[in-house]
């Protein structure tokens, strides 16, 4: 190869690196990640029927907002459901990815060990008074945030969700808060 040619590949090899430093570094100072927005659509259930299975699937949907610039394109995963910190549900999560600014729907079958929430000494104690009780639900989503095409850095989002459920009219309302970490 000339050496000219060679110099000229070096200096556009540089250019590449640097002009990355300098997109990365505005990324993590000028464009701090915006954490994304979850919001759960959990189906209702009827808590108060006598023939409510001790083990159920419930059918669920979350959207998963974000507001970066960048998409974000995570691994799949397993959400979990607690009640007073003892797990009565797992979320299985599909791995996907969420394009820059805009938000996906994923559905997917929640494992809902009804038995567990109903034999905790806990749960009648707490029910009684207005027929409510709450749940909170964690998941970790590792993955990857895509800026420019071909900049790849770690990342991952931290979901965490209060659920509360009226017996009485099985209404589930839900309050998610959620963090984006570069790893
Ligand atoms: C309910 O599910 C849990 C966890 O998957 C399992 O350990 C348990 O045996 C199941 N109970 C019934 C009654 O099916
Ligand atoms: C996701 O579901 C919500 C509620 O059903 C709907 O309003 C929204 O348009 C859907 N978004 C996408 C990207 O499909
Ligand atoms: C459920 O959570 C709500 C909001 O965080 C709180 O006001 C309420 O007291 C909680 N209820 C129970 C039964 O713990
Ligand atoms: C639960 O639902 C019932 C029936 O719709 C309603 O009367 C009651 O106010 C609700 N309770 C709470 C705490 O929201």
């Amino acid at each position: 190869m000339a050496r000219g040619v060679r110099v000229c590949l070096s200096v556009a090899a540089v250019s590449v690196i640097v002009v990355s430093i300098v997109i990365v570094t505005l990324i993590f100072t000028v464009f701090k990640p915006k954490d994304p927005i979850v919001t759960l659509h959990l189906s209702h259930v009827d808590f108060l029927s006598p023939t409510l299975p001790l083990n159920m699937t419930l059918g669920m949907m979350m959207t998963i907002a974000n507001r970066n610039f960048g998409s974000f394109k995570y691994e799949s995963s397993i959400g979990y459901i607690r009640y007073r910190d003892v797990t009565v549900g797992s979320v299985p999560i599909e791995a996907a990815l969420v394009p820059a600014r805009s938000e996906i729907n994923v559905t997917t079958n929640a494992h809902f060990m009804v038995g567990v929430l109903l034999h905790n000494p806990n749960f009648w104690t707490d029910v009684v008074p207005g027929m409510k009780f709450n749940l909170t639900s964690t998941a970790e989503l590792p993955g990857k945030a895509i800026i420019l095409k071909f900049i790849k850095v770690k990342a991952k989002a931290y979901n965490n969700c209060q659920i509360s459920v009226n017996m009485t009219s099985s209404d589930v309302q839900s309050y998610c808060i959620s963090k984006l970490k570069f790893t």
